[in-house]
């Protein structure tokens, strides 16, 4: 069982999904899928871009689409966009069949992280008030995930101690 199944990172913009994640990748020596990576990839142009010329529907079903293609593949780490876990279909099929971290970290230390990203169309858009509300929504559907993992008193190395340990 434990064989057969990804590790699914997921939680807020900011919250450090591809950097732990990546981390794990080679502490493990299980290969990294970043989905935000491979959404750029595929469209030829950044999120920001697909965001402005294409809408955000339009990137919510890529991503739908490559998050359910990649997450077929066995087995590798995997950090999903911030909205993954949003979408039922992404998140039925990882709470069913993989392993999935919620990073989860104070809401005022993701507001001064997402606030300070330059790649990330909604820290565009959204007022304080609006990631505030977000963050709030979203959590409640993160925490359906297999293992929460309270980040904001631990340095990164003793984050990935305590995902490996988990997993092991
Ligand atoms: C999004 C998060 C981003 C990216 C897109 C939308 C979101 O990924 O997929 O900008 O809806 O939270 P990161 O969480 O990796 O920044």
């Amino acid at each position: 069982m434990h064989l057969n199944k990804n590790l699914v990172f997921l939680g807020m913009m900011g919250s450090g999904k591809s950097s732990i994640g990546n981390l794990i990748s080679k502490k493990l020596n299980i290969p990294f899928i970043d989905i935000d990576n491979l959404i750029v990839e595929n469209a030829g142009m950044s999120i920001s871009e697909i965001f402005e010329k294409k809408g955000e529907d339009y990137f919510r079903n890529l991503e739908e689409k490559i998050t359910l293609k990649n997450l077929k593949k066995i087995k590798n780490v995997v950090s999903l966009g911030g909205g993954g876990f949003i979408n039922a279909k992404i998140r039925k099929e990882v709470i069913s069949n993989h392993f999935s971290f919620w990073l989860n970290w104070d809401e005022s230390t993701l507001i001064k992280r997402i606030k300070n990203s330059k790649k990330r169309p909604l820290a565009f858009k959204l007022s304080d008030q609006e990631i505030r509300a977000l963050i709030k929504d979203r959590s409640k559907i993160y925490s359906e995930a297999e293992f929460k993992i309270n980040c904001n008193k631990l340095t990164k190395t003793e984050i990935v101690r305590k995902i490996i340990k988990i997993y092991e």
